[in-house]
């Protein structure tokens, strides 16, 4: 996919601010801290259009990213993080809630895990959520620089094993700082958009 326009539209918190217009979204998921902010980032070829940092917490809003004018990619505050207060929690669960139980237009999610370690409960939680609504999930492992290539399969194959995946949707592996799986990623999305 070649990415020629890319613009932050909004930061919505609730759901009269999300965009009326009728294109495609694709959303993110996965833990605070894991790389969905880095791997839009590096779909999209830009080096800080969506914010990161190495402190987990960084993305509060759902942050509406405007893609070749065709499709949005809708970044979302992560979630498993220890440190939050249960208010703040109960915060989160609800503005994730709202969204994802009315966006019409929302045609797939890309779940992010860190491919060093196994999904964790609330990664399951969260693929269950998503199947719940009948949305397509693409689980991307991130931080595939991190690991030896022998390790690899073992990953994908436990992956699909603890989230118990339905057959048709895809484990990618993928590196925000290689570019490894980048195409893949794009080559499964384009199917959505
Ligand atoms: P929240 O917005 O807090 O939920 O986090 P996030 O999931 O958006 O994570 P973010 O993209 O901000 O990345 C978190 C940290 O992980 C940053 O320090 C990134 O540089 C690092 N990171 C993300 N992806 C990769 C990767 O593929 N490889 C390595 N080595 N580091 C990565
Ligand atoms: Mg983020």
């Amino acid at each position: 996919m070649k990415v020629t326009d890319a613009e932050i539209v909004i930061s919505a918190v609730s759901k009269k601010q999300y965009p009326s217009e009728h294109i495609p979204e694709i959303a993110l998921a996965g833990r605070s801290n894991v790389g969905k902010s880095s791997f839009i980032n590096k779909l999209i070829n830009r080096k800080n259009l969506a914010r990161t940092s190495s402190k987990p917490g960084k993305t509060q809003t759902l942050n509406f990213y405007k893609i070749n004018r065709s499709f949005y990619f809708v970044d979302v505050p992560g979630y498993g993080y220890a440190k939050v207060s249960k208010k703040e929690r109960e915060k989160w669960g609800h503005m994730m809630e709202e969204y994802f139980e009315t966006r019409e237009m929302l045609r797939a999610v890309v779940l992010i895990t860190d491919i060093r370690h196994e999904p964790t409960r609330d990664d399951q939680q969260m693929y269950d959520f998503l199947k719940y609504y009948d949305l397509p999930v693409i689980v991307i492992g991130t931080k595939l620089d991190k690991i030896a290539k022998g390790k690899r399969v073992n990953y994908l194959n436990r992956t699909r094993q603890v989230l118990e995946m339905e057959a048709e949707d895809v484990v990618i592996p993928f590196s925000a700082e290689t570019g490894e799986g980048k195409d893949a990623a794009w080559s499964n999305l384009k199917q959505y958009i």
